[in-house]
């Protein structure tokens, strides 16, 4: 189960990693990098099963559950304006994709500091 967890983890990073970068990089020419969408879905699911993993297995960090639902709720905002990011036929306004970027950094640092 530990490996399993650390797996999940991983591709959590690399999913946050995609968003952020897909988003900071294209606000001033504003547009949604390609798999934005994907790394959005892949780290939220990679969340919530590394949650149960967690919850599961011994030997295993003890989970903070208002950091992680606090977390999920950003996550879920960001999964929604990627969305409609993907959507706008006349492409995403730099207010939208700075969005996205400013709240995937918040939840990096509620992640990282918040102990
Ligand atoms: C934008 C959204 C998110 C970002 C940027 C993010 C980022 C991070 C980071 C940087 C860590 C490592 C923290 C450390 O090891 O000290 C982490 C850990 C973790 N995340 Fe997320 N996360 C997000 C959303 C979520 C969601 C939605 C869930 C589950 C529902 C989740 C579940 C976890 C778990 C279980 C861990 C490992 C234990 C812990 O450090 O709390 N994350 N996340």
């Amino acid at each position: 189960m530990t490996v399993v967890y650390y797996l999940l983890l991983f591709l959590h990073f690399v999913g946050w990693a995609i968003v952020l970068g897909g988003t900071v990089t294209n606000i001033r020419e504003p547009k949604l990098a390609n798999g934005v969408l994907h790394g959005a879905l892949t780290a939220l699911v990679a969340g919530i099963l590394m949650t149960g993993v967690a919850e599961m297995a011994d030997g295993l960090p003890e989970l903070n559950y208002v950091k992680i639902g606090i977390k999920l709720v950003v996550a879920a905002v960001i999964t929604a304006l990627v969305i409609v990011a993907g959507r706008r036929k006349d492409g995403p306004s730099s207010g939208l994709i700075g969005a996205i970027a400013a709240l995937t950094t918040l939840n990096v640092a509620i992640a990282a500091l918040w102990r």
